[in-house]
């Protein structure tokens, strides 16, 4: 069996030009949703997100209020923008790129974004909001691909759902989303301390890899018929690219399109919809402030 390819670039597209058309009517009403990303230094592949994101911004219609710091900038810098981009009521969402230079205290950044701007869903109300299931902005990758298995109609209730990695972005929401009644599924998460990982692996329905390592999962470790979401972006030297490098997953695709049912791709998968569903959760903000005020 070869797996049928997820096209995350097409469903992305999908869900921005729907994003985009209710954009227009907010413009209409004198609203422009607006959203400021924050970059400090330039770890080439943070220029890169950054880069991809502020493009989906522009091609939404939306403004942009960006801002790029040197590298050298100091943490109270860094919060004195967040204090007046969370003041700015033109501004609907505020997103610091990670990671931040080492003398910068990631927590104290992300947790003074005020929970109303929070569209990455990281500062803790957001996270307290995802675990209890109360309305709130859910994580951009981990919501992006609940959209990926309900475009391609991926049955999820009663599944065994397997998530290698438990990053505070992707791991544990993703978990935390696939219990929810929505999704019904049974959520095992693996990690760095798991033994025998294939034993898990293997028992999955629905594979979601965030290890961040090229090759955690191979082909034999995956049950026929599984769906496989390839969260990772590792960049590996490659003399053939003008760039030196090329992009692949956490998971080996070949081996691994041989015994799955569907497979995300690396490039093309859930990267683009991490980038869908931020500009989503802006118009999001833009929308409760109107019901707000
Ligand atoms: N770095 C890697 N992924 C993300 C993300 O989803 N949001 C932010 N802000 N930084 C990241």
């Amino acid at each position: 069996m070869s797996a049928v390819i997820i096209d995350g670039k097409q469903i992305a597209a999908e869900v921005k030009a729907d994003v985009a058309k209710k954009v227009e009517g907010l413009k209409a009403k004198g609203i422009t949703p607006c959203l400021a990303v924050i970059l400090v230094g330039d770890n080439p592949a943070s220029v890169s997100y950054v880069t991809g994101k502020r493009k989906a911004l522009e091609e939404a219609g939306m403004a942009d209020k960006s801002v790029v710091l040197p590298a050298d900038t100091s943490e109270e810098d860094v919060l004195k923008l967040i204090d007046e981009l969370n003041k700015d009521k033109s501004v609907h969402g505020i997103l610091v790129q990670l990671p931040l230079p080492k003398h910068i205290d990631e927590k104290k950044v992300t947790n003074a974004i005020i929970p109303e701007k929070d569209v990455d869903g990281f500062h803790p109300v957001n996270v307290g909001k995802l675990v209890t299931g109360e309305k709130g902005f859910l994580p951009c990758t981990p919501n992006g691909i609940t959209v990926l298995l309900k475009k391609m109609g991926v049955e999820t209730s009663g599944k065994n759902v397997v998530v290698v990695g438990r990053s505070n972005i992707v791991g544990k929401p993703m978990a935390l989303l696939m219990i929810r009644k929505e999704f019904n599924s049974t959520v095992t998460i693996c990690h760095t301390g798991t033994k025998n990982l294939a034993d898990y692996t293997k028992n999955a329905d629905i594979l979601i890899v965030a290890s961040g390592h090229p090759a955690t999962v191979t082909g034999d470790m995956i049950k026929e018929g599984a769906c496989v979401i390839d969260v990772g972006v590792n960049r590996i030297p490659d003399s053939t690219k003008k760039s030196g490098f090329r992009l692949v997953g956490d998971v080996d695709f070949e081996g691994a399109k041989e015994k799955a049912s569907f497979i995300t791709p690396v490039p093309g998968g859930v990267g683009p919809m991490t980038i869908a569903m931020l500009i989503y959760n802006t118009l999001e903000s833009a929308e409760n402030r109107i019901i707000k005020n």
